[in-house]
């Protein structure tokens, strides 16, 4: 069985690390995981001005996330917390009020920064806003990734063996996580 995994980049940059980062990700991912990028970058800022009529843009959205088995994240931290643009992202997700997007959605956080917290105050912040969306979030095994020159070569492959090993078990969690999450039979049915 596969699964579609949507992912959220957190930076907008063109030469973002994150961006590089997942892409050298999925080529240790299990061959279940099929990712397809899921862009925010259209999205204005939020406001609940907008939930009586919700622009085709925020329902695109919205629409992008539920038609996904799972989640993940792969963001930087801004300034000890969540990139302004995601978090922006989030929101327009959540609303209008009792059409949560992220409901049920199994997801995951990864996130690398050039700084040695590796992103560990963002995630934190992020586990939060995913926990108060219901989604259930792979909780163990977590990833701080403190990116350095060469830690993906030209190829754009994690060039440390170690490293490699870490993120494909990592990604074979979140498949395990999938799988689990997705089994459970709903309390109402
Ligand atoms: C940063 N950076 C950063 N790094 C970190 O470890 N903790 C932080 O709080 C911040 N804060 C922060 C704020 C802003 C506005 C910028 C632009 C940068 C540095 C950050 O790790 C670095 O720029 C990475 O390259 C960002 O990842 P992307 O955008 O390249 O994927």
């Amino acid at each position: 069985k596969t699964y579609k995994v949507g992912y959220l980049i957190g930076s907008m940059a063109t030469e973002s690390i994150n961006r590089k980062l997942a892409n050298a990700m999925f080529k240790l991912a299990p061959e279940a995981l099929q990712f397809e990028e899921i862009s925010y970058r259209d999205l204005p800022i939020y406001s609940y001005d907008y939930d009586p009529d919700y622009p085709e843009v925020g329902r695109k959205f919205k629409k992008d996330i539920e038609s996904c088995d799972a989640v993940l994240i792969v963001t930087p931290e801004y300034n000890r917390s969540v990139p302004g643009g995601l978090k922006n992202a989030f929101d327009w997700a959540s609303r209008p009020w009792g059409t949560n997007s992220f409901a049920g959605i199994p997801s995951a956080v990864v996130g690398a920064s050039i700084g040695a917290i590796g992103t560990a105050v963002c995630q934190q912040h992020l586990r939060s806003i995913l926990g108060f969306l219901d989604s259930p979030q792979m909780n163990s095994p977590e990833a701080y990734i403190h990116f350095k020159d060469g830690m993906i070569n030209d190829a754009g492959e994690i060039a440390n063996e170690s490293t490699a090993e870490f993120l494909g078990n990592y990604l074979k969690s979140f498949h395990e996580h999938i799988e689990h999450m997705l089994s459970k039979v709903p309390a109402d049915s």
